[in-house]
């Protein structure tokens, strides 16, 4: 398995575009099992690992599917199996997204207990709270879950905390649900917003979408279409605070601004200077970082997709600021790792003291999950000498060309 290299010291400068969201196509992928006639065909799907992987889940159920000139065609219309395997399962945990349009639409599903990111135990009990409510029956096995139902019936579901995947997978089962069913405290990322308007087009009727409450209208026919996806507002917010460690400046092509207010917040409180374009950003950084705190939140609170990457740029603060972590339990692997290469950080619980460090040094680190991968990265980028990040799979299942990006923008990087 190769390495990234990086050998830190240079400003980054220039364009770069940003790639369709990945946490907005892997619901979307799962969404167009919802079509029984029919083509979707989608648009700026980004070509990922995980993308790789729920198009392999697709295909295992049936779905015939084909790129074709960077559009992604998918046609759901005989699904011939209703059960993800583990070996694709263990591989990304997305994959269970597949269970609220199996359950809807064949009535049975079952998906072996999912993998992905190491970063904390991830439950699935809202999702099925969710079946359940609608009047599925659900079977946890060794190993599985499984949920059955004749018919489902709408309802109102109450989440105790806005997850994203269990609003998008209960959203999906009740477009099959007789009747209304209402979700509270349901999520409002903007890839529940994508979703809930690529199942618009469909024909089918989601209400409230990006807002707490959503109403979702169920039984109507669906038919498969063509569709955008968003841009990647994580990948956008990465390369911000690559141009803000670096004191570069980058232009950021394909970016909607309203999706990236709270990085942009505290980017702005750290004293870096940050325009919103009308399809991108303006950053620039300014040589000195001052210390912020910053507290993860569903959204629009900061998102804990960036955490690492901002705690990578506050190791070079000029004072101290407190990183706290409240959407999942174990999002500190990157700590120890950013130790490693100088930085000052103490945790305790589930927060993070990071005192700035005037410099940090390069050194072999190893990404435990995505985003604390692009976080090494980013100190990389500003470390004296060669930093070499191991794990370079997991960096790859999130970005797409990071290595060619980021060298395009001048940065000494190589993957060996
Ligand atoms: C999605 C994103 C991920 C992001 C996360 C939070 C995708 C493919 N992934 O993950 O990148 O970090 O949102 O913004 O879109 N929880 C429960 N019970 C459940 C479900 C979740 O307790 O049934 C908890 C989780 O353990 C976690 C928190 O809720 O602590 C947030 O999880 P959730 O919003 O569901 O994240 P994902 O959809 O897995």
């Amino acid at each position: 398995m190769p390495s990234i290299f990086v050998r830190g010291g240079n400003e980054l400068r220039g364009r770069v575009e940003i790639s369709g969201a990945k946490n907005a196509v892997l619901p979307i992928l799962a969404a167009a099992l919802m079509a029984p006639s029919g083509v979707t065909q989608l648009e700026s799907v980004p070509r990922l690992m995980d993308v790789l992987t729920m198009v392999e889940v697709l295909e295992h159920l049936g779905v015939e599917a084909e790129w074709r000139e960077g559009v992604l065609e998918l046609n759901a219309e005989r699904l011939t199996a209703s059960e993800a395997p583990f070996h694709l399962v263990s591989k990304m945990r997305a994959s269970v997204l597949i269970m609220g349009p199996l359950l809807g639409r064949l009535g049975k599903v079952r998906v072996s207990l999912p993998g992905g990111c190491a970063i904390g135990a991830r439950p699935l009990d809202l999702h099925l709270k969710g079946f359940s409510l609608l009047g599925a029956d659900i079977v946890l096995g060794h190993g599985f879950i499984e949920a059955t139902a004749r018919q489902l019936t709408g309802n109102t579901i109450y989440l105790d905390f806005p997850s994203v995947g269990a609003t998008e997978n209960i959203m999906m089962a009740a477009c099959f649900a007789q009747g209304v069913t209402t979700i509270q405290n349901a999520a409002e990322e903007p890839e529940i917003v994508d979703l809930a308007c690529f199942i618009n087009s469909m024909s089918g009727r989601v209400e409230g979408a990006g807002t707490d409450t959503i109403v979702v209208h169920g039984r109507r026919s669906l038919h498969a279409q063509s569709y955008r996806v968003i841009p990647d507002r994580i990948e956008a917010g990465t390369y911000m605070v690559a141009a803000a460690i670096t004191g570069g400046e980058l232009i950021l092509e394909n970016v909607i601004p309203e999706h990236v207010i709270s990085l942009t917040a505290k980017l702005r409180e750290a004293g870096v200077t940050v325009h919103s374009l009308l399809d991108g950003m303006h950053v620039k950084g300014n040589g000195t970082i001052e210390p912020v705190d910053i507290k993860t939140l569903p959204y629009p609170g900061f998102p804990t997709d960036m955490q690492p990457q901002m705690m990578a740029l506050l190791t070079l603060a000029r004072g101290t600021s407190m990183v706290t972590e409240t959407v999942f339990e174990n999002r500190f692997m990157h700590v120890p790792e950013l130790r490693r290469m100088g930085a000052g950080i103490r945790t305790d619980g589930r927060s993070a003291v990071v005192s700035g460090v005037r410099a940090l040094s390069g050194a072999p680190v190893t990404a435990s999950d995505l985003r604390a991968g692009a976080a090494l990265i980013l100190a990389g980028l500003v470390a004296e000498g060669v930093t070499e990040v191991c794990g370079v799979s997991h960096i790859e299942r999130g970005y797409v060309g990071i290595v060619e990006k980021l060298k395009s923008l001048g940065a000494d990087i190589w993957l060996e």
